[in-house]
């Protein structure tokens, strides 16, 4: 497997509680991911996961979208923060915002996301709900690639989770959320090491295009970790 020479920087964005934040930093710690979370940003200041980067010595930085009129003067300073520590990939990790064309033009193949559906089932918010309102037998996450199109772009990996009969959405949600946490480190590894590449207008994995997305627990491809 080939291994990048230095650790892809990362810039992560949160809202919220950061779990997927700390899943990222502990693959790190373990050494099962060949990257640095060079630091956290936020548009909330009381974000849980902002406490929890700071104690691991991570910069930390809190932008309130109520001090910018609109949209694209608040994406373009958070652009500037973003740049300043110079990542590889930036990291949608639960940052609840849409995000201008801009934005996401500027960053275009070194912008991921995490959502919590198998996209391209159930874009946009309360996925765990619909899921069991829409009597699906299956449901889980994706990371892809951002583009313009809200939660829109390729799709690089999956996992899948059963619903189960008398699911409630937390229940879902909370076991969707474990398997966020094996997913996304494994889809940053990819791109860290190579094997991941968005590359003219197609998905490579390991050189090869992708005409689906990877499946986390498929026999095909059995992810090394
Ligand atoms: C996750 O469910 C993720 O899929 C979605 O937002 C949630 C973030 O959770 N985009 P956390 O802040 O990482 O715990």
């Amino acid at each position: 497997m080939s291994e990048q020479q230095r650790p892809l920087a990362l810039v992560v964005l949160i809202s919220g509680r950061g779990s997927n934040l700390r899943a990222i930093l502990d693959a790190i710690e373990h050494g099962e991911l060949p990257a640095t979370v060079s630091a956290v940003i936020s548009d909330r200041a009381t974000a849980g996961g902002l406490e929890y980067a700071s104690r691991h010595n991570i910069d930390i930085l809190a932008l309130d979208p109520a001090d910018y009129p609109d949209r694209e003067s608040y994406d373009r300073a958070l652009q500037g923060l973003i740049d300043a520590f110079d990542p590889g990939l930036v990291v949608l990790a639960g940052f609840m915002r849409i995000l201008s064309a801009g934005f996401v033009q500027h960053y275009r193949q070194r912008l991921i996301n995490i959502h919590p559906s198998l996209l391209p089932a159930l874009r946009g918010l309360h996925t765990h709900r619909r899921a069991i309102e829409q009597g699906l037998g299956e449901h889980g996450a994706s990371v892809h690639f951002v583009t313009e199109e809200l939660d829109g772009g390729p799709v690089i990996v999956q996992v899948r989770v059963p619903v189960l009969p008398g699911d409630t959405a937390e229940r879902l949600a909370a076991r969707v959320l474990e398997q966020e946490h094996r997913l996304y480190p494994l889809a940053i590894r990819w791109l860290a090491e190579g094997r991941v590449r968005w590359q003219d207008d197609q998905l490579l994995f390991d050189g090869q295009p992708l005409q689906q997305p990877l499946q986390l627990n498929s026999n095909a491809l059995q992810p090394d970790r």
